[in-house]
Parts: structure tokens; C-alpha cells; sequence
């Protein structure tokens, strides 16, 4: 069975007969997305209530609760949902026949896409499960780790990224340094911060750095670390699971070597759906997982091996992608800042509300945490949790991590409106006993 553009968009096959009477495309075609109107910026569309009342109606999410909670992983679209159940249906039905002949081309063609999009090669890019799979096999692969070599993340990097690069300490006798990102975070304090760590670290090697971290959402300035780093010999692996998607950029932006994502976050793909990116040049430097055999060991592929797995998210990343062209990147990282500006303005006045992203939007999304002064423990910031989710409806979510204690992070989506991040800024003004809500 061949497979065709309507097929990889998640639509039923369609027959050469039915492409011939012209009926093909009509019966599969996706709706399409809400324009935004012509000639406008992101920065205007981004304040425009109507066009994003649109795109919310293309998504289905609870009316029981404010869902602030968007950092663990994507509502899909409706578009993309329907895909992927159509793909899941598709995969039951044809079974190992669709991995034995046509998914090859389609994860292949899955591949260009997402390279298109990254500005990279088709070559330099492997599917895996997730950004988690995706880091593992880049941390634990990467290859030119001595005894005594100095490895290093931060405490703001994601759990599990801390947790391979700790394993590394007893599989390669590595050294482990664990950097603080300064609290407030100005691009300043964490360009002086990396400065001084490796300075500090004459035999560092290799850097794990979140681009957007999942604790208090800061984003930091990749290009410049990956160029301080690689002055001093040392590569870096950048945790890019939260930013790609969110924020508007390519890889030459990042001017990294390896680097992880994820694309069931702000790709809004199924669960299930990441890759890994390895610069051509570089790819020696990451051993074969587990020394497959399956590709040839110069195929970026031979780097992941998940064994068989569920396919549909693979084969629905196209209409996600589409869905996300379809807003056009610049006008949803516009829409995404400007959500957490809208409530976190209203709070800045606050003395007993901090912000753990600064008032620079080069270092956040839509990611942002706070905390009530005094309030550093888990115990005193899930009651917060408790308080807005029981007094307002609102779900947001505790994280611990930043340096001087727990917050609370505030994850908005492309479907909040205005009028729910003024409901939480309202909240947390009664909250911190600065007025009524
Ligand atoms: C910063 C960061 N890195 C990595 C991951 C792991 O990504 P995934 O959920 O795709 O495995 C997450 C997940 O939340 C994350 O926030």
C-alpha cells in the first residue's frame, strides 16, 4: 500500500480513483486554521482575544478546572488528536505489514520534515520516544568521557536529565559539578555563573544545559554558553524538550552539537514523540545504542533502538506540525509571552510576590514561577496549589529546584485567554494580600 500526503496527515488512504474524480483531497482535507489577519505581527496578533478565541475552539480541554498546567505535556489540537486515533486505527488494522513497508518512508519523510523545519540535515536527526529517551541515549552515548573528566549540569535542569548525568559518575568515573543558576536570573548573573564554573573546571568536558528549564521556565542564552564551553574544549548537550515549538528558533541559533527535543509539548504531537539532533561532523562522538546493528554505525539511527513501539505518534508528528505552521512559530512564541506578561504585570508591584524569569524576554516563554515570600518549602507550595485550585479553579503545579526554595509554576497554552490569566493574576493579588479576588 502506498502512502499518500492525506494518509501522513492521519486521513483514511485515498484511493488513485478518488484523486482522479478530484474527491480525494476534498474528503480528507484537514479544516484549516484560523488565518491571522494579513499584515499584522505577531506582537499585535498577539493581543488579538478573537483570532486566539479561534484557535482555542480548535482544542478540547476540560471545563472543570483553569488548566495553568501545561508544562508536562501538550493538549493536542483536534485536528491532531483525530489523526492520531486515525493512525492508531491504522496501525491495528494493517499491523506489522505498515512497519514492515510503508513506515520506513514515512518516518523518513517525518525526519526531512522536522529537519526542514530545524534547518538541519535529514541526516542529522533520529526519532526517539521523547526528550527523555532522546537525552538519555545523547548522555549516555557520548563518547569521549575519560576518568576524572568533569561533567556538569545545573540545578534548574530536569530531573531525569540529572539523574543520567549522575549515573555517568560510577559508568565513567567522571567527576560531576552541579552549577546554581543565580537567583534574581538576569542574562548577566548566569553568563557570570557559567563563567565562573568553568573556570573553575580546567578539565570540564562535557555541559548538559536546558534551553528552557521546567522548574522556573528562565530561558537561557544557549549560544553564547555552547561558545564558552567550546572555547574551553568542552561540548554541550542542550535540553531543548521544552523549548522547541515555544519559542521561535533554529538549531543555527543554538550553534549546538547534540542536542534533545521533544514533540509532544509545544509541537503538540501525541505522547510518545521526540528526536534526537546530532551535528554530522560529530556523530562518532555518540556510541551506537546498546551497539545496534540495525543501521550501519555512519546512519544517525544506529543511535536509538526502542524496540517495537507505538508508531501512530510518529506518523501523526505530520499534522502537528502542520497545525503549528499553520499559526506560524513567531505568532505563537508572541501569543506565549504575552500570556505570562498579562498576568505576571499584574503582580510585579507585589513585594511579597517573586518572579522567577526576569523582565527580559529573551529569557522566557510562557513558563513562569513564583513564589509568596517566606514560602520555600514543598509543603508551603503545594498548599498554594491547593488554595487556587480549591478557591479558583486554577491548576498549576509545585516545583522545587531554584536556589532559594520551591515555587510554583504557571503554565499557560495556546488556548488560555486573557481572561484566565487575569482570573490568576486576580487570585494571587488576594493571595498575597494586595487587594480583593
Ligand atoms: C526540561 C525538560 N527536559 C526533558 C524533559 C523530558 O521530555 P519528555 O517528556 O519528552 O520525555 C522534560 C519534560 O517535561 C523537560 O521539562
Amino acid at each position: 500500500m502506498s502512502w499518500n500526503a492525506a494518509e501522513r496527515r492521519g486521513g483514511p488512504p485515498v484511493s488513485r480513483r478518488a484523486v482522479i474524480a478530484g474527491l480525494g483531497a476534498a474528503a480528507v482535507a484537514p479544516s484549516p486554521p484560523p488565518a491571522g489577519p494579513a499584515g499584522r505581527g505577531p506582537a499585535e496578533l498577539a493581543a488579538d482575544e478573537a483570532h486566539w478565541r479561534a484557535v482555542a475552539a480548535r482544542f478540547q480541554v476540560s471545563p472543570d478546572f483553569v488548566n495553568l498546567e501545561n508544562g508536562y505535556y501538550g493538549v493536542m489540537p483536534e485536528p491532531v488528536r483525530l489523526a492520531h486515533q486515525r493512525n492508531a486505527d491504522r496501525l491495528n488494522l494493517l499491523n506489522s505489514h505498515l512497519l514492515r513497508t510503508a513506515y520506513k518512508e514515512q518516518a523518513d519523510q517525518v525526519r526531512r520534515r522536522i529537519a526542514g523545519i530545524l534547518g538541519v540535515a535529514a541526516e542529522e536527526i533520529a526519532l526517539t520516544r521523547g526528550g527523555t529517551e532522546a537525552l538519555q541515549l545523547l548522555i549516555a552515548g557520548y563518547a569521549r568521557l575519560r576518568p576524572d573528566d568533569v561533567i556538569m549540569y545545573s540545578d534548574l535542569d530536569y530531573h531525569s536529565m540529572q539523574y543520567a548525568m549522575n549515573w555517568l559518575r560510577g559508568r565513567r568515573g567522571v567527576r560531576v559539578e552541579r552549577l546554581v543558576i543565580p537567583e534574581p536570573a538576569t542574562r548577566q548573573a548566569v553568563l557570570d555563573a557559567y563563567a565562573r564554573a568553568f573556570a573553575a573546571q580546567p578539565r570540564l568536558r562535557l555541559l548538559l544545559l536546558s534551553h528552557l528549564n521546567n522548574r522556573t521556565g528562565l530561558v537561557v542564552p544557549v549560544r553564547e554558553i555552547v561558545a564558552m564551553a567550546r572555547e574551553r574544549g568542552a561540548d554541550v548537550i542542550v535540553d531543548s524538550a521544552h523549548s522547541w515549538g515555544h519559542l521561535d528558533f533554529t538549531m543555527a541559533d543554538l550553534n549546538a552539537d547534540f542536542a534533545g527535543f521533544s514533540l509532544h509539548k509545544w509541537m503538540g504531537a501525541p505522547l510518545g514523540a521526540g528526536f534526537l539532533y546530532i551535528r554530522r561532523e560529530r556523530l562518532a562522538d555518540i556510541e551506537p545504542a546498546f551497539a545496534d546493528e540495525t543501521y550501519p554505525h555512519d546512519d544517525i539511527r544506529s543511535r536509538v533502538h526502542s524496540g517495537t513501539m507505538d508508531v501512530a505518534p510518529f506518523l501523526t508528528v505530520d499534522a502537528a506540525l502542520d497545525f503549528h505552521q499553520s499559526l506560524g512559530a513567531a505568532a505563537k512564541q508572541a501569543r506565549l509571552r504575552f500570556l505570562r506578561d498579562r498576568w505576571v504585570h499584574q503582580v510585579l508591584d507585589l513585594p511579597n510576590v517573586q518572579i522567577l524569569t526576569p523582565e527580559d524576554p529573551a529569557m522566557y516563554g510562557t513558563i513562569t514561577a513564583f513564589r509568596l515570600a517566606g514560602h520555600t518549602t514543598e509543603a508551603a507550595n503545594v498548599a498554594i496549589t491547593d488554595l487556587l485550585m480549591e478557591r479558583h479553579r486554577i491548576f498549576t503545579v509545585r516545583r522545587g529546584g531554584p536556589v532559594r526554595g520551591d515555587c510554583v509554576r504557571v503554565t499557560p497554552a495556546l488556548f488560555t485567554s486573557r481572561d484566565d490569566v487575569d482570573l490568576l493574576a486576580r487570585a494571587l493579588r488576594d493571595l498575597a494580600g494586595g487587594g480583593s479576588g
